[in-house]
């Protein structure tokens, strides 16, 4: 099953790479990402017998995640058999506030009917986080040296254009052989945090980036500016995410996109 969003707005054309798709209001840009995940859950149970998905915290997302429980329409997404993972993580006890984990688990996983093992914290905390998260990723996900592809990763952005815990002039911008590292140093914002890279994000089958309200339509605009003359993901940093098969889509609030008199 394939839904169709019937939204005007759709794909509006703001400089963005990929696609665009701008809604009236965050509800409604709620629904219809709601309605594209559920899509992509099917098309991947039934493609693959698996779902995989790579969620991100910061403040943005929770309202989506809760929608995905409470909304009947998004009952036939395929729970039984999705594995999520997380795009990053601050290093605190996974009981922290801080903690993207502890928001995701009590605002989405603890009422989902996920198998415990198809759920994948970061082990922020351990010595080598990354590595171990990387082995991880690799056994449930890949397939012998290949990248391994994630289904759908959802992604938001800083108002300084970084992404997951990809920041501006630090570390883990310039990795291209890892698919997870630890990234701290003067330009990450504390705590230090663990990632994924652009090899494993650039990886995934669809990447939906989610920005809602004003405070997005200047980096935004410094997006659609950047990409004028190309990417420039160590000063821009969401500039770096480019699938190499698979689809960038943007998911804006109109207030987000700067059209508030749309
Ligand atoms: C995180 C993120 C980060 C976030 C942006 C946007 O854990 O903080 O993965 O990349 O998506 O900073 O954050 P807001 O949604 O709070 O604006």
């Amino acid at each position: 099953m394939t839904y169709e969003l019937n939204d005007p707005m759709a794909d509006y054309d703001l400089g963005l790479p990929g696609e665009v798709h701008v809604a009236p209001s965050a509800d409604q840009l709620y629904d219809d990402l709601g309605l594209v995940f559920t899509s992509h859950g099917l098309e991947a149970d039934r493609d693959r017998g698996v779902f995989h998905v790579a969620l991100s915290g910061g403040t943005t997302p929770w309202p989506f995640y809760q929608r995905l429980l409470i909304d009947t329409r998004f009952r036939k997404v395929p729970w039984e058999r999705m594995h999520i993972w997380v795009v990053d993580e601050r290093r605190v006890p996974d009981d922290d506030d801080l903690s993207n984990f502890k928001s995701l688990r009590e605002s989405l996983i603890e009422d989902i009917p996920i198998p415990p093992r198809h759920v994948h914290p970061m082990m922020v905390m351990h010595d080598k986080p990354a590595e171990l998260y990387e082995a991880e990723l690799r056994a449930e996900c890949g397939s012998g040296d290949d990248v391994p592809r994630m289904d759908f990763v959802l992604l938001g952005m800083g108002t300084d254009c970084h992404t997951a815990s990809l920041f501006p002039n630090s570390d883990a911008i310039h990795v291209t052989d890892r698919l997870v590292v630890v990234n701290d140093g003067p330009n990450v914002t504390p705590p230090p945090r663990v990632t994924m890279t652009y090899p494993l994000l650039n990886a995934a089958r669809h990447l939906a980036v989610l920005c809602v309200g004003s405070k997005k339509t200047e980096a935004l605009r410094r997006v659609a500016e950047q990409m004028a003359s190309g990417p420039d993901p160590v000063n821009v940093p969401i500039t770096g995410i480019q699938p190499s098969d698979g689809v960038l889509t943007w998911y804006l609030d109109r207030e987000a996109a700067g059209k508030s008199d749309l």
